[in-house]
């Protein structure tokens, strides 16, 4: 029993490719562009005015800290992602690193990344979709924007979270490629928005506003780091369509970075100006950009704003719920989820039921929860699997310094040694609530893995020779 728990996938395994998988037609922009649709979204369109409530003007330098942190998690990432690239990113990885039983934690903890997090951006997308509404004067009654558990406002359902969840879905099952091509212009206009906000707002940035730069000293910065944390989370997505992509061992590495290079620069200057324009107590707001541009008198640019980030938190909800069926249909063929999970389309070659099961689990958790409750959850379960990959790319540089690399993470293991102390520290930072939810979910999972997995993986002892290969 012990060695099965720390069974691990052979390479060559985890590599393979199967007969009739999935559809190879991602190319580098394609992933460099569906990464950026999964990065920016709620962070910077919703949670950047809570944290600069406890970070001040120095905000921007929780942007530039946690951009370094997950600058080190991505170089970790792209090494790995050229190593292995397989469907199930982080959980592959674990699984041909650490065994059986990390993984299978690992792949658990995603859904916490993937699916909690589609959910609580699709509350944020609601407040925005109401929001427009409200300004066209149709606006949906309170009963059916708000969950029943809302603690201020208890309602019905959340309608359109709902709604969008469940339109997604469909186009997830429809096909990759059809999803990539409506991310990429989803990505063009919240591009463009920011870029607007950047520009409409440059000319009112008073250095004045910067000052005090660190009202509450660099633990606020820490504090604000910890909170925006979830701005950065998405990156990682990418990895997990490893076997859609046409040469991942090249573009893996060039999606994953790029991506998120491309997001920290636009954050950091978001941030700038946001703090620079006006007083940072004024961005308390669930729209803390709208909210900066209409105090300047600019309303219907703040009009603009809300309608790219209904956009921009569109493609965050795609990519991230395109990801977590790959990582399930990873496991199903590993045999640690039922099989079901891993069938794929006879025609649109899409882990259909995979992503139908997803969709109905996220439109369940958004109509009931809400944004801020559940953010937390998916960052301590994205810390943990960034925790893992740098302990896991590590060890392959100690174990088989001889395979090859399509890319290369430069100064290991200090970038390593850097993602696992700054997001130990991070998870540490954490509610206790979280924490707690976060242990019932571990023993949940604990309980699952020793129910079915150990008992149907294709490594068990005894398995079939046939299903192993
Ligand atoms: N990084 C994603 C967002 O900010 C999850 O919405």
């Amino acid at each position: 029993m012990i060695n099965q728990l720390l069974n691990r996938k052979p390479f060559e395994a985890a590599m393979e490719e199967k007969e009739g998988g999935l559809k190879r037609t991602l190319g580098a922009l394609d992933l460099t562009v569906l990464g950026i649709g999964a990065i920016i979204g709620a962070g910077i369109f919703v949670i950047a005015g809570r944290g600069a409530q406890a970070a001040g003007p120095g905000i921007m330098l929780s942007f530039v800290l946690v951009g370094i942190a997950c600058l080190c998690a991505a170089l970790c990432y792209a090494e790995l992602a050229s190593m292995i690239p397989a469907a199930g990113s982080a959980y592959a990885y674990t699984y041909a690193t650490l065994g059986e039983f990390p993984a299978w934690l690992i792949g658990w903890f995603l859904v916490l990344e993937y699916s909690v997090a589609s959910a609580a951006v699709a509350s944020g997308w609601s407040g925005y979709f109401n929001k427009i509404l409200h300004m066209l004067g149709a606006a949906l009654p309170d009963s059916l924007t708000h969950s029943p558990l809302d603690t201020t406002t208890p309602g019905m359902m959340n309608l359109p979270a709902i709604c969008i969840v469940l339109a997604v879905t469909v186009l997830l099952v429809l096909g990759v490629r059809e999803s990539a091509r409506v991310n990429a212009l989803f990505v063009a206009l919240k591009i463009a928005v920011l870029v607007v906000f950047i520009v409409v707002a440059l000319p009112y940035v008073k250095p004045g506003n910067w000052d005090p730069f660190l009202p509450f000293g660099w633990p606020g910065v820490v504090k604000g780091g910890a909170m925006i944390f979830f701005a950065y989370i998405g990156f990682d997505a990418v990895a997990t369509t490893a076997e859609e992509c046409k040469n991942p061992q090249r573009d893996l590495p060039i999606g994953i970075l790029g991506s998120l290079g491309v997001c920290t620069v636009f954050y950091i200057i978001v941030a700038a100006v946001m703090t620079g324009m006006v007083p940072f107590a004024q961005l308390d707001d669930p729209a803390p950009l709208a909210k900066a541009l209409s105090l300047i008198g600019k309303d219907q640019f703040a009009a603009l704003i809300s309608v790219g980030a209904i956009f921009g938190l569109s493609s965050v909800i795609m990519v991230l719920m395109m990801g977590m069926p790959r990582i399930w249909f990873a496991m199903a063929r590993d045999g640690l989820l039922p099989p079901v999970l891993g069938a794929i389309h006879p025609k649109f070659r899409t882990p259909w039921i995979a992503t139908i099961i997803n969709g109905v689990f996220v439109a369940a958790v958004t109509g009931l929860l809400r944004l801020n409750e559940i953010a937390e959850m998916t960052n301590i379960g994205t810390l943990s699997a960034f925790i893992v990959v740098a302990i896991g790319v590590w060890i392959l540089r100690v174990r088989s310094p001889e395979m090859k690399r399509g890319f290369t993470a430069p100064l290991l293991p200090v970038t390593a040694l850097i993602t696992i102390v700054s997001c130990s520290w991070m998870m540490w930072a954490l509610d206790a609530l979280t924490w707690k939810y976060f242990a019932v979910w571990t023993v949940l999972g604990i309980i699952v893995y020793f129910v079915y997995g150990v008992h149907n993986s294709v490594l068990r002892p005894g398995a079939p020779a046939k299903q192993q290969a």
